[in-house]
C-alpha cells in the first residue's frame, strides 16, 4: 500500500478567523465545498466559539447549513465548551475539535481559562460526543514556545496531550501556533508526545511565521507521523497568539508529499486554483508558492 498522509484542511477555520475584513458566508460555503472536491478528506469547516471572542466566524451555523456535504469527508469544526458543542451539533456537526495548549498564559489569553478548567469543560463535551456518536479531535496550542510565557517545556506538551488523548480524542493536533519551531526541535517534541501516545494519533500544526514550517512539517513525517494540517492560501493564525501568522499553505504541503512520494489523493491545480481564488477575494496574492508557480507556469 502506498503512504498517504492525511492533509487536515483548516483554512475555512484557522485561515478565517484572523481576517481583518468579513468573508461573505457564501464565499466560506464555496471554499469548503471547493476544498473537499480537490481531494481533502478533512476540512475544519468552522468554530462554534463566542463570536464576541472571534466575530469572524458568527455565521458557523449558517456555514455548516450551506455546504454540500461529500462522502467520505469529515467536516470538523471547532469548540470551547458545551454551549458551542449544542450549537455545533444543532448546525448538524458530526465531528468537533476541542483545543487547549501546553502554556498557562497562553490558555488564559485565548479561552478565558486555565489549562485544568480547559479539559474540565471539555468532559462533559466528550461524553455528550461519546454518546452521541460523534468523533472529537484535540488540539494542543503552544507546542514549541508562547507568546506569553517564552518556552514551553516538553513535559507540559507531553502532559497535555496525553490527557487529550486519555479522555478520548482520536486525534491528537501538535500546534505550533506561533511559528517559532525548527525541524529538529519539532522532531524532538513529537517524538516525546509519541512515546506516550500512539504515532497514529497524532497530527502536526505548523504556523509559518519564521518561514519554518514547511521543514518542520518534513522533519515530523521523516520521523513518523502521518496526519498533518494546512490552510489553502497560507492563510491562518489565531487573534490571541501576538505575531501568529499563517497555517503551512495545503498547496506547498501537498507538492512537497507528492515529490516525497507520498499519496495524500488530492488533486494539486485544483487546489491551488481554490487558493488563488481565495486570496483574490481576501485582496492579496495567495501565500502559496506552488499556487504562484503554477499560476505562472
Ligand atoms: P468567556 O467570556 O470566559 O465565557 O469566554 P463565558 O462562559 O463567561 O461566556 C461569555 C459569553 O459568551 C456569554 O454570553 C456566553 O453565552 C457566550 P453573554 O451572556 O455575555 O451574552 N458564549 C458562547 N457563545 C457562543 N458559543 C459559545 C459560547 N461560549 C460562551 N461556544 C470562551 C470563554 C471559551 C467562550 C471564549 O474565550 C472563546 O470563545 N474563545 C475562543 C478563542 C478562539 O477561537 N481562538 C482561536 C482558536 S484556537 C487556535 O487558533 C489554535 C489552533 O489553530 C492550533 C494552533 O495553531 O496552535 C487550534
Ligand atoms: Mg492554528
Amino acid at each position: 500500500m502506498a503512504d498517504f498522509v492525511r492533509i487536515v484542511e483548516v483554512g475555512p477555520r484557522d485561515g478565517l478567523q484572523n481576517e481583518k475584513a468579513m468573508v461573505a458566508t457564501a464565499d466560506k460555503i464555496e471554499l469548503v465545498d471547493r476544498l473537499s472536491a480537490s481531494g481533502l478528506r478533512t476540512v475544519e469547516a468552522t468554530s462554534f466559539v463566542s463570536p464576541k471572542w472571534v466575530p469572524q466566524l458568527a455565521d458557523a451555523a449558517e456555514v455548516m447549513a450551506g455546504i454540500s456535504r461529500r462522502p467520505g469527508v469529515a467536516y470538523p469544526v471547532l469548540v470551547p465548551n458545551e454551549q458551542g458543542y449544542a450549537r455545533a451539533r444543532t448546525a448538524g456537526a458530526d465531528e468537533v475539535a476541542v483545543f487547549t495548549a501546553a502554556s498557562e498564559a497562553f490558555t488564559r489569553q485565548n479561552i478565558n481559562a486555565s489549562i485544568e478548567e480547559s479539559i474540565e469543560r471539555f468532559a462533559p463535551v466528550l461524553a455528550r460526543a461519546r454518546a452521541d456518536g460523534v468523533r472529537v479531535r484535540g488540539y494542543v496550542s503552544t507546542v514549541l514556545g508562547c507568546p506569553y510565557q517564552g518556552q514551553v517545556p516538553l513535559a507540559d506538551v507531553v502532559r497535555v496531550a496525553r490527557r487529550l488523548h486519555a479522555m478520548g480524542c482520536y486525534e491528537v493536533s501538535l500546534g505550533d501556533t506561533i511559528g517559532v519551531g525548527t525541524p529538529r526541535k519539532a522532531r524532538e517534541m513529537l517524538l516525546a508526545v509519541a512515546a506516550e501516545v500512539p504515532m497514529a494519533a497524532l497530527a502536526v500544526h505548523f504556523h509559518d511565521t519564521y518561514g519554518q514550517a514547511l521543514a518542520n512539517v518534513a522533519a515530523c513525517i521523516e520521523a513518523g507521523v502521518r496526519v498533518a494540517d494546512s490552510a489553502v492560501a497560507g492563510t491562518g493564525g489565531c487573534p490571541y497568539a501576538r505575531g501568529a501568522s499563517g497555517n503551512v499553505a495545503s498547496e506547498d504541503l501537498a507538492y512537497m508529499l507528492q515529490g516525497m512520494g507520498i499519496d495524500t489523493g488530492i488533486d494539486l491545480e485544483a487546489l491551488a486554483a481554490t487558493g488563488r481564488w481565495l486570496a483574490q477575494r481576501l485582496g492579496r496574492a495567495t501565500g502559496s508558492k506552488v499556487g504562484q508557480a503554477l499560476a505562472a507556469a
